[in-house]
């Protein structure tokens, strides 16, 4: 009776993955001594209903590995050893069609990338009812249309983007699509391997708002795979750091922020705090008396909407315009680096792209190392680097 209320039991959990060149190769040597590479390396740890468990850990520490050996998605091969329990049923015993049945409705995946789970040449509203379908074959289609509408307002996205394909949505949009194909079948346990990691600050914000809100309402657990500390504190009750394919901690969030036990615990939490630190000691640190190298005063680009000038001049219609950057202001010092941030669509790349003239400023003033250039740089810019990503 003690493990009744446990929905997700991981006990003495080891994988091997039948190839695993890549952790070999990177030089962790203790493990290359003849004996199976470990990527998980006995990791225990257990999960009740409404509970939010994040993981952390650097990229290559096994994460990712244990979301696939919950949902049994490890490549053909791999060696497991040890226990994986579901309310107490062996998920490693599972049939073939027992399996079928676990993926999507015993457990839901949420991955970092929607595009790649999403069909690009079936709508929103075909992926909900075949997955419906699969699943509830005794639903009648309406009753299955009924359902997934209802689904994906759970998550935001409005009834009449069900003839949609994944490419007329935003990135956040898709995600959401993607939480609603996890939600569909109402899973006890959603599994989520950085689902917002590709999304930015403000959309990812509010994805893991829903995410975490909907567990709660409907009781499910979540197991949260991040390689961010700080964004895991803020959404999971508790904390598991993972470290070359081991667990070195497990404790409630605010116990683990406050006082990390292991050292790797530390120096994650010291790096996120020295993040924060250097951003306010450079602040500290510009010197107002030196000149600025780059000076943006008012940069602006609207684009016009409307196709023929003349035709509106004579219609005495409006102009619809387009306000990609708007009055932005800034000064960049010798040595410093300015970082520009926001989220997709606010037209960070157009600032930069205007100083080196790719996009032509429609009215501007900026100054580039104490030569004033009202409008035009030239055609090539020659005293500048950008780097796009
Ligand atoms: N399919 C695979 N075949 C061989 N090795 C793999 C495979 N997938 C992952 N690995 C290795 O397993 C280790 C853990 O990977 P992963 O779980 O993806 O890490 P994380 O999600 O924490 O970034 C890494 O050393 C990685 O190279
Ligand atoms: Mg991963």
């Amino acid at each position: 009776m003690p493990n009744e209320s446990i929905l997700l039991t991981v006990e003495n959990l080891k994988v091997a993955y039948p190839n695993p060149g890549a952790r070999q190769a990177s030089g962790s040597g203790d493990r290359h001594d003849g004996g199976p590479v470990w990527a998980l390396d006995d990791i225990c740890l257990t999960l009740r209903p409404g509970q939010r468990l994040g993981l952390v850990g650097e990229s290559g520490c096994g994460k990712s590995t244990l979301g696939k050996a919950i949902l049994r998605l490890l490549p053909k091969g791999s060696r497991v050893e040890g226990h994986l329990l579901l309310e107490g049923q062996p998920i490693l015993d599972l049939s073939p069609g027992q399996l079928r049945r676990f993926r999507g409705e015993a457990v839901g995946l949420v991955f970092q990338d929607p595009m790649t789970r999403l069909n690009p040449l079936m709508t929103i509203g075909r992926h909900c009812l075949e997955t419906l379908q699969a699943h509830r074959p005794q639903m009648s289609k309406q009753q299955a249309k009924e359902r997934a509408i209802e689904t994906l307002a759970a998550v935001k996205i409005p009834a009449d983007r069900w003839n949609q394909y994944p490419h007329e949505f935003s990135g956040g949009m898709r995600q959401r699509v993607a939480i609603a194909l996890a939600l569909l079948l109402n899973p006890k346990l959603i599994v989520a391997d950085e689902p917002t990691t590709s999304l930015d600050v403000t959309v990812s914000a509010q994805i893991l708002d829903e995410l975490t809100r909907l567990c709660a309402e409907r009781d499910m657990g979540l197991l949260m795979i991040s390689h961010d500390l700080a964004l895991v504190g803020e959404y999971c009750d508790r904390i598991a750091v993972m470290y070359q394919g081991k667990l070195v901690e497990l404790d409630r969030t605010e116990q683990l922020l406050s006082q990390p036990q292991h050292p790797y615990t530390q120096s994650l939490l010291n790096s996120a705090l020295h993040l924060q630190r250097s951003a306010v000691d450079k602040a500290d640190r510009i010197d107002g008396a030196k000149a600025p190298i780059l000076r943006l005063e008012a940069v602006k680009q609207h684009f016009s909407l409307s196709s023929n000038p003349l035709e509106r001049l004579l219609s005495g219609q409006a102009e619809t315009l387009i306000k990609a950057v708007d009055g932005i202001s800034f000064d960049l010092l010798p040595g410093e680096t300015l970082g520009l941030v926001g989220e997709s669509g606010c037209g960070k790349a157009r600032s930069p792209g205007q100083f080196c003239n790719c996009c032509g400023p429609r009215r501007a003033g900026w100054s580039f190392w104490a030569k004033t250039w009202p409008v035009f740089l030239g055609p090539q810019c020659s005293d500048s680097g950008v780097i796009y990503k």
